[in-house]
This record gives structure tokens, sequence and C-alpha cells, in this order.
């Protein structure tokens, strides 16, 4: 509109000129006016009439007109009193604009004669309008870092008053941030600009309004406000921050993958993009890459790998937080690995030997190492090995251990051991591991063959057949190998004259014997020897056993009649007197038999007799007797067959003939010893003499035992009453005298006194047992032994 109007005043301005021009000669300069602004209508402008020194009647006769240039009528004239008024309000912003002075230019005509007359009305102005802001809300933004003094041009305002009542000042409503510092254009206008005084900061104060006023010249000016809405603009001054510098966590090993382990957090103080944070690792190693995650997001850490304590201990993550801007901040996680018991102990052999000779003193069979990677308890082991086996651990220098022997060994009770070393940690739960060392015992020749018996009783049939096998005999060794193996021989025998040698031999390997000739029971009925077994060990042993050969008696021998002689030229013939009584022993057939046993058991039997009935043999001791009274008709003369049988299996036999002769008158018993019965008187008169010789021998022997018996009764009787131990009463027993007559295959009664400690009858000590003999038993072998009769 202001360019309108000035647009609009150079147009009237050539208008102006032409008509200058080309009226000049016309017209001619008049007066000059001025009115204010926005005076009633019919305000005072001029006194025309005066000024033109005409009559009020010849203004109107030479009917005066006043035309404004605009040809507007913005004045008027009175005809009646000559003045000029103003015919409306006239403003001077919508008349000039801002052009100043603002004058309004217009013609006086008049007629009789044409006359121009130029004049000119200044409007002057008055302070009608206020200063406005054409934006009454401003925005101001501005980087949070902007430095200070940086001055931020502000919309002007508008005054349309001319310029003493235009804009003279602006003010800012008090605030710690800006001022309000006034500045000149070219064109003399002034415009604020707000100078910063102090930092912003976004983070403090994101956004405030402050009001600017702006003053005109006026009196009293008028002023008019508009708002300034300051925002500051965050821009990214703050890193992000972590919450913590450094975070510590603890994570057991062996946690599944994925578990997280911590989340770090950092915040950024700034807004939007600035502040968004992406967390990432920072220097890490190929290690922690494979084993952390971080979610660049939220900053959680979580597991990627299975953590092994025994690997890594702990673990620093070095985070870094970037936010949109760039900036950057770090922190450092601390992760530490907890152990858990997943290690079992380890078992290292250094050395081992798998054999030990037996009988050796204590031996070292292996050194081994035990090694657990776990780590505090976890770590700690034990170890040991089974009970009641004769073995011993001994801890050794750091976690060596030896194993050894507890002492000798007998491989003879067990040859083999399998050691199971166990091991196990202190961890909850427990982890062992158990390592098997078989130890073999090796033999030393320790052990002699052994017989299965100490003697060997082995029966041999008689008549035997050369080289039969009479029996084996065995030796074990309990050792091994050579050591074991055992050969057998004969040790020549103490007897001279059995030819051993040619007896018996023994198979050296397996200890079979056999006899190497037939053998006589009848010539040799048993006999012993030596067996030695001996073992091949370095140096052998060996060990002897008796045997013992019994030869069985075979039937081999038909009985032997001693009586009466067989071979006899003449043979030998009884006498039977016919008197005899039925009964009579006639004779009495001897026979042996070189054998024995049942095989010499004879038996006789009559086989044939001339008078069948008159003799009877007796079965069992070969006594021939009669069995009826002989008469007369019986022949004289008698054979009788007897068969002498033994009970052998088969039996043999051998056969006797009897001859028996009856004669009369012989009835004297039949004696068998001649000789005595050659002499009978000279021999009883001997007899007699031996026997009353030997009778009065034993008559004073047995009269001098009487006498000395009872008189060392009587010695010892005083003396005992006289010390009070025990006291027996003649003839009869107390009650704690034990009776034994009686009892057990003794020939003769015993009675024993228990005599007991004077003066201590509780403690009931057994002392001694004395046998008491009555008076009728004693007897001189038993006096001796008075003195001191203890059983
Ligand atoms: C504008 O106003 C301020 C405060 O009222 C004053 O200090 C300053 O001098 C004034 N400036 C002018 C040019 O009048
Ligand atoms: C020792 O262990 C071995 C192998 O397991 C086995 O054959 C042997 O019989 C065991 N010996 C003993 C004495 O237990
Ligand atoms: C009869 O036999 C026995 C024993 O064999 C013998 O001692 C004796 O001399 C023999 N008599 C005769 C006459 O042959």
């Amino acid at each position: 509109m202001a360019v309108r109007a000035s647009c609009f005043l150079r147009q009237r301005q050539v208008l102006f000129l032409f008509l200058f021009g080309g009226l000049c000669l016309a017209g001619s300069e008049f007066g000059r006016y001025s009115v204010t602004e926005e005076a009633e209508r019919g305000s005072f402008v001029a006194n025309l009439a005066k000024d033109l020194g005409l009559g009020v009647d010849a203004l109107a006769a030479k009917k005066t007109r006043v035309i404004s240039d605009d040809n507007k009528q913005h004045l008027l004239l009175d005809f009646h009193t000559g003045k000029l008024l103003t015919n409306e309000k006239l403003d001077r912003e919508k008349l000039c604009g801002s052009t100043e002075p603002c004058m309004l230019f217009f013609q006086i005509l008049m007629d009789n004669p044409f006359h121009i007359y130029r004049a000119e009305l200044r409007i002057v102005d008055i302070n009608d309008h206020s200063p406005t802001f054409q934006n009454k809300e401003m925005i101001l933004k501005i980087p949070e870092i902007t430095a200070v003094g940086t001055a931020f041009r502000l919309e002007r305002a508008l005054d349309s008053d001319e310029r003493s009542n235009g804009i003279q000042n602006y003010t800012i409503s008090t605030n710690s941030f800006f001022h309000i510092k006034i500045h000149d254009n070219d064109e003399g206008l002034i415009y604020p600009e707000l100078v910063l005084d102090k930092p912003l900061d976004w983070e403090e104060e994101q956004e405030f309004s402050l009001i600017l006023t702006a003053f005109d010249g006026g009196s009293p000016p008028r002023s008019g406000t508009a708002t300034v809405h300051i925002m500051v603009l965050d821009i990214n001054d703050n890193a992000p921050r972590f919450s913590q510098e450094l975070y510590q966590t603890q994570v057991p090993e062996n946690s599944p993958v994925g578990l997280p382990v911590v989340k770090v957090s950092a915040e950024d103080a700034d807004s939007g993009v600035n502040a968004e944070v992406a967390y990432s690792f920072f220097d890490a190693s190929e290690d922690i890459q494979e084993t952390f995650q971080i979610n660049h997001f939220s900053g959680e850490i979580v597991l990627k790998a299975l953590l092994d304590y025994e690997l890594v201990k702990s673990y620093k993550l070095n985070i870094q937080a970037v936010d949109g801007g760039g900036l950057s901040a770090r922190c450092t996680v601390l992760v530490q690995v907890l152990d858990i018991n997943d290690n079992p102990p380890q078992l290292i052999m250094s050395s081992l030997v798998n054999e030990v000779v037996e009988n050796s003193p204590e031996t070292t069979l292996a050194v081994f190492r035990i090694n657990d990677r776990d780590s505090g308890e976890n770590g700690k082991t034990i170890c040991y090995i089974q009970e009641n086996l004769p073995f011993l651990i001994r801890p050794s220098v750091g976690n060596f251990y030896i194993l050894t022997t507890e002492g000798a060994l007998d491989r003879e009770s067990r040859a083999e051991y399998n050691i199971t070393i166990t091991a196990t940690d202190l961890g909850t739960p427990r982890l062992t591991t158990e390592h098997t060392v078989t130890v073999q015992v090796s033999d030393v020749n320790d052990n002699a063959p052994a017989f299965t018996q100490t003697s060997y009783t082995l029966f041999v049939q008689e008549n035997n057949s050369p080289a039969l096998h009479i029996g084996t005999i065995s030796a074990t060794d309990s050792d091994s190998g050579s050591n074991a193996h055992i050969t057998y021989s004969l040790l020549p025998t103490e007897e001279p004259q059995l030819a051993l040698a040619s007896l018996i031999s023994i198979n050296a390997n397996n200890g079979q014997l056999f006899a190497l000739r037939a053998l006589d029971y009848e010539s040799l009925q048993a006999f012993e020897f030596h067996v030695v077994a001996t073992d091949q060990g370095s140096p052998a042993l060996s060990s002897q056993a008796l045997v013992n050969i019994i030869v069985l008696d075979a039937n081999d021998n038909a009985p032997f009649v001693l009586y009466p002689l067989q071979n006899a030229s003449a043979p030998c013939t009884e006498l039977l007197p016919r008197a005899a009584e039925p009964g009579y022993l006639v004779t009495k057939v001897v026979a042996v038999d070189h054998d024995s046993g049942q095989n010499a058991w004879l038996s006789f039997q009559l086989l044939k007799a001339t008078e069948p009935g008159l003799f009877t043999v007796w079965a069992h001791n070969g006594e021939v007797r009669t069995s009826r009274l002989l008469s007369e008709r019986d022949a004289p003369k008698h054979r009788l067959l007897l068969l002498v049988k033994d009970n052998g299996d088969p039996p043999c036999s051998a056969s006797v003939t009897l001859h028996v002769l009856l004669v009369d008158g012989f009835s004297q018993p039949y004696l068998p010893l001649p000789e005595v019965a050659r002499n009978p008187v000279q021999d009883e008169d001997m007899l007699t003499l031996y026997l009353v010789i030997a009778l009065a021998s034993v008559s004073s022997l047995f009269l001098l035992s009487v006498l000395l018996f009872v008189g060392v009764r009587l010695c010892r009787r005083a003396r005992a009453a006289s010390l009070g131990v025990c006291s027996v009463p003649e003839g009869h027993f107390p009650g704690h005298l034990v009776d034994v007559n009686g009892m057990g295959t003794l020939s003769q009664s015993y009675q024993y006194e228990v005599c007991l400690m004077g003066g201590s009858s509780d403690t009931n000590d057994f002392k001694f047992l004395k046998p008491i003999y009555p008076d009728v038993h004693a007897h001189g072998s038993h006096s001796n032994d008075d003195e001191k009769p203890t059983f």
C-alpha cells in the first residue's frame, strides 16, 4: 500500500510538473497551509477571502472553486465566511502514506477573469497510530551453541505515522539471555536486533517467550508488542554418558548361550537423533566378539558362547555408546567368570611298574600327578585306593603321589592286583576320576613243593606183575613257572638190606610209583621209603613224604601140617585105649599157613575114615576126638584122612593122614611132656624147696612194709594236727572229700581230699589233691609217694 501510494505520488508529481509546465502561465503560486490530520470536518484551513484579498461576495461572484489535485473534495470553501475548511477527516497516512511531508496540492479556480491559484496544504501528522507488528508471534530458532554476542534481526514494527511519531525504540521483556540492540538502516528506519548475552543450553531450557515492545515517538508514546518465541535448537553438544563407568558382574562358567550378562545404559541429554545412542564393543578382541553379543539399541550384553573359567577367568569389555551426532562415551564391563566344578580331576601317570617281585620290601609302583583344572575347592583333590589292599598312596611334592606296596607281597596268596586310584575333588558335586593299575606279583621260589599228604600208604597185592603201577603221589607247588615244576625222586633208604632201587621206581614227572618186581608178602610185608619232590627254582626247594608200601597177602601158600609130620618115612601112629570115654582127645592136628589173615585161617575137616562114625574132627582147632565108646568090634587100626583148608579165595588145602591104633588097658592120661614125667620125685623136692623160700621172703617183706607204713602215718598225722591245714578223721570221709570209689576202670578205690588254703574258705583256691589210702590198701610201693602225693 505504501509502495502503491508512493507510485501514485510519483504519478502525481509527473502530472503536477506537466500541469505546472502547461498551466504555469495561467496560474500563480498562492499559499501554503497546514492542517493536522484527523481534524474534524469543517476544521479551518485558511481564510481564503482574506488571503486573496477579495471580499466574501467576490469569491462567490467569481465562482471560486477549490479543486484538489486528486480531484477529490478534501476541502470546502465556505462562501459565507470565505474560509477554506476541511471537507472530511483527512488521514495523512491515507493521503500520503509514508511520504513526508504530506502535501495536498489544490487549485483555486476563479472565473471573471479566469485565474488559477495554486496552493498546498500540508497535512500535519498526529500520533494516531500505534506501532504494530505484522507478526504478533515471532519464532526464533537459535542453535544452542550460538556464540554470545550473536545478533538476530527481528521484524520491525510498523507505525504509519510520520517519522517523528514513528517507531523510536524497542524493548524486550526482562530475561537473562538477550538484550535488544537498535539499528538504523540506510533509509533511516530502525529495527531491533536480539543480541545473545549468555550461551543457550537446550538441555536447560528448550523454549521460552519474550515480549518485544516497540515504542513510537509520540507523546505520549504508543507501543505495540509482539511475542518472540525463542526455540533453542539442540545441537549434539552432549556425549552420551554411561550410568556407571565400570560395570562388574559375575557369570558362572558354562552358563547357557543367550544369558544376559549385564545391561549397560548411557543417557544422552540431547534430543532426537542426538540422543539416540547405539552401543557397541570398542577395541574388542576376537575372543570377546565370539563370546559376547551386545544389543546395539538396548545395551544388553548376552552370552554368545559358553564361558570356560579354565580358559579365561575374566573379561574386560570396552563398550562404546555413540549418539546420532557421533559423540561417544565409553565404559568398561568387567565380567568375572565364576568357576564351576566342571573338570574332573585328571590323573597323569609319570611312571608305572606293572610287576613287583614278591617278598620284596616296600616298592614304588607308580608316580603320578593329579590335576584339576578347576580352582578353589573345586580344584582341591584327594586321592585314595580301595581299602584292604596292601598298597599305599603317599603324597609327594606338589600334586604328585607315589603308589607303593605296603610291604612284601605274596604271589601265592594273590598274584594280581587291580588297584583303582580314585581322585576326587572337593567341589559340589564332587567329580571323580578312577584309574586302574594292574600289578602283577612275579614269582619267587619261596614255596617248597607240598605233598598232598604227609605220608602215603600204598597197598600192593603180592605176586604182582613187574612194573605194576602201584600208586601215584603228588605234590603241588604254589609258585609258578619253573618254580612250580616238580620232579619226583626216591630218597635212598637207610635200611641197607632193602634194595629199594630194585623194588620201586618213580616217574620223575608225575609221581607214579611202580613195583619193579613181584613182591612176596611172606618175605616182605611192608616197607617204607621217602619220596622227594623238588621244584626247579633257583635255588630249588624240595620236600619229602613218607611212603608206606604194604604188601597184601595173597593166598599163595597152602596150609602146612606140622603135626603129624607128613613127609616122615614112618608115619606116626596115635594110640587110643579101648576104654576111652566119648570125647577122648586122640590127637591134635597142628597146621600152619604162611599166609595171613583169612588166608591163614585154617579149618579142619574129616574127609575119610575107616570107621566113619567113630572120630570127629573139630573144625577150628584140629582136635581129633572119639565120638562114642569103643567096643570090641571096632577094628584095631584106623586110618583117617583129614583136609586142612585155609579161608582164602580160592582156598588152598592140604591133606593129613592119621593112623590110630586101638590098645587095651592103656588108661593113663596122655601126657604131652615126656621129660617131666621121667623124673617126677627129684623135681618135686626142688620145687617144694623153692616154694618155701619164696613164701618166707614174701611174708617178711609184707610185715616190714606194714610196720613202715604205720610209722609214717603216725608221724604225718602229728604234723598235720599241729599245722591245722587239714585233719582227716579216721575211718570215714567228710562231705567235701570226693569219693571216687567205683568210678572209672581203676582196680583200686582212691579217695581224694581237697585241701583249701587256711583261713580263706571263700576264695576256694584249689591247692592240691591228696590221695588218702585206707590202711587196708597200704602198700609198700605207695608209701614212697606219701611225701608229695599230688596228681
Ligand atoms: C530506548 O529505550 C531504552 C529503555 O527504555 C533506553 O534505555 C534507550 O535509551 C532508548 N533508546 C533511544 C534511542 O531512545
Ligand atoms: C583286573 O582287571 C582285569 C581287567 O578288567 C580283569 O580281567 C582281572 O580279572 C582283574 N583282576 C583282579 C584280580 O580283579
Ligand atoms: C620133612 O619135612 C620137614 C619140613 O619140611 C623137614 O624139616 C624134615 O627134614 C623132613 N623129613 C624128611 C624125613 O624128609
